[in-house]
């Protein structure tokens, strides 16, 4: 279609469950496999095709479950395996489909594997993590390289005297994925939710595994931005193409990279249609835009956003494809982000917000609680705070003096992933029906107002918008394999692009400010039909006119029948 080779994830519109905040039925506090069960009606009902699980692994939890302990054995606070098949099968029984996420860049540390690769230098499975001698007679880390959540990627073992590598945390040691045998269980642990049945999956910071074997300080270019120095390292293609042909084996399940580091010309060749290793890659060009390093925010104006995507277009193309992902798990509240979440404009921001997603090219994902417009938690301290990534930088920024509480905590605001970690509102109840218990994390106080049963029962809500557009798209392959074209790349309040395949076409305008705004409709659009206002169809039909005035984040989308 349109140059590109037709598969259903190309086609489908994903919704990411971080399962700890989703739904506790057992009064834990915790969200559990159960819920997410209990509340599938909600998310079929969208009229999502597929599911992206986050870790539901045996894990001690240091990173949430991104530290996983057992990659076959269901966290004992999310429910047993027969929760886990129970799942499945509902999924599948909605017509939906589901990816799990899979963490093999690293482990936890208390993984079997690690523990026996730690207990002597000549374990059979030592070389299984990356492990090297420190300098200075052993006593400083082998390398300047950093960790994520902060201090040295080194940490020194006891038993041994080496030092382990850790990207993340230091009970997050790193694979080493240049060992065959280890290799071969990583996989093996993936082909085991295979033969379950999965439809694929999400790959947690895939870039990230193969390492510079020589274990260089980092180029002086790579100082400040590190990612994009573990992302580059030189067999990365080799073992992704591994993992894809002894894995998937011709199946047509998906593989989502996570490119944290990936900058969008060198995902072309990962992604390539045909050859890739992946199938599709999450980019942080847009939703991590604006950042200045791990915790600190930089205003951005919106020609440099919409750059991205003109981008991403002319790098992938036809001849790759790509997510649009927004938020997650770990960025803020989609709606507090991009849009305007105060009372007035923060339902018709999140509508307009779902348009852009619903309508880039690309495949969208909808992360829990955006498709309600939920908010930024009014975090104050850093004790209000519970992420190992925030509480890292603290440690390593504000104990260390290097910058002062106030700044930090201002910037954190911003930035943090423990927005998109509170509790999922369902209703205006206690605990916004959550938990019966005390929960794990905070419930935000707008759950009154900001809930799923009050946006499924009013028809001009964000969870309506959602799924008319997911309707929409689904009606209008332009919408999917169309060429994606800027209108209006210079201007700082609108966002005016068009999706077109042959004489098909979707012109979408979003008015990304909070100001009045207008523009001259793009020639060719003569005869289009206006079809969704704010994510509504509108009462009457109305052509497209010569000039188009819009109102603060008011959002619209025309198509144009092909002939
Ligand atoms: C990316 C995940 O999305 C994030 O939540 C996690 O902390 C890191 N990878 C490490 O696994
Ligand atoms: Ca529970």
């Amino acid at each position: 279609m349109n140059g590109h080779v037709r598969h259903w994830w190309k086609e489908a519109v994903f919704y990411q469950v971080w399962p700890r905040s989703f739904q506790d039925t057992n009064g834990d506090g915790i969200g559990d496999i159960p819920g997410v069960i209990a509340r599938l009606d909600h998310v079929a009902a969208l009229g999502v095709d597929a599911i992206w699980l986050s870790p539901h692994y045996d894990s001690p939890n240091v990173d949430n479950g991104y530290d996983v302990r057992d990659y076959r054995k269901v966290g004992a606070e999310f429910g047993t395996m027969a929760d886990f098949d129970a799942l499945l099968a509902a999924v599948k029984a909605r017509g939906m489909r589901l990816i799990v996420d899979m963490v093999v860049n690293h482990s936890s540390d208390e993984h079997a594997w690690f523990v026996e690769s730690r207990a002597s230098t000549e374990s059979e499975r030592r070389d299984w993590y990356v492990w090297h001698p420190g300098r200075d007679g052993g006593a400083a880390p082998p390398n300047d390289w950093r960790s994520f959540f902060g201090g040295s990627a080194w940490a020194r073992d006891d038993a041994t005297g080496e030092w382990y590598m850790h990207l993340f945390h230091e009970k997050q040691p790193d694979l080493n994925w240049d060992s065959a045998p280890a290799r071969a269980a990583i996989f093996e642990a993936m082909r085991f939710w295979l033969d379950k049945g999965v439809d694929g999956f999400r790959l947690d910071v895939i870039a990230f595994v193969s390492k510079d074997p020589a274990f260089p300080d980092y180029p002086p270019e790579h100082r400040d931005a590190p990612e994009y120095y573990h992302a580059d390292g030189p067999r990365l293609f080799e073992h992704l193409c591994d993992m894809r042909r002894e894995v998937y084996r011709g199946g047509d399940e998906v593989a989502l990279g996570e490119a944290f580091g990936v900058p969008l010309p060198r995902a072309a060749r990962l992604v390539a249609e045909g050859s890739g290793p992946l199938d599709m890659l999450i980019h942080f060009d847009a939703v991590r835009i604006d950042r200045a390093g791990m915790w600190r925010w930089k205003p951005v104006p919106l020609p440099t956003f919409k750059r991205v995507f003109t981008d991403m277009e002319r790098l992938l193309g036809r001849t790759a494809w790509r997510a649009v992902s927004l938020s997650n798990h770990d960025n803020p509240r989609l709606v507090s982000h991009f849009g305007d979440d105060g009372p007035r404009r923060r339902v018709r921001s999140a509508c307009l917000l779902a348009t852009l997603t619903l309508t880039l090219k690309g495949t969208p994902i909808v992360y829990q609680g955006d498709e309600i417009g939920m908010t930024n938690y009014p975090f104050a301290t850093i004790e209000d705070y519970d992420d190992v990534e925030g509480k890292g930088a603290w440690s390593d920024w504000v104990e260390t003096g290097k910058v002062g509480a106030g700044e930090f905590l201002d910037n954190l605001w911003r930035t943090s992933r423990d927005h998109a970690r509170t509790a999922m509102q369902w209703d205006d109840g206690p605990k916004a029906g959550f938990t019966t218990g005390t929960p794990w994390f905070h419930v935000h106080p707008d759950h009154d107002t900001v809930n799923a049963a009050a946006a499924r029962a009013d028809d001009a809500s964000v969870y309506h918008a959602y799924r008319r557009l997911i309707a929409l798209r689904k009606a209008c392959p332009a919408l999917v394999y169309g060429d994606f074209r800027d209108h209006l790349p210079d201007d700082p309040r609108l966002f005016v692009y068009e999706r077109r395949i042959g004489a098909e076409a979707c012109l979408v305008a979003l008015n990304m400010s909070g100001e009045d705004a207008s523009f001259a409709a793009p020639e060719g659009f003569a005869g289009a039909a206006l079809v969704l206002v704010d994510g509504v169809s509108p009462r009457e039909s109305e052509p497209l006119g010569r000039s188009v005035d819009l109102e603060p984040w008011e959002s619209r989308i025309w198509h144009l029948a092909g002939s």
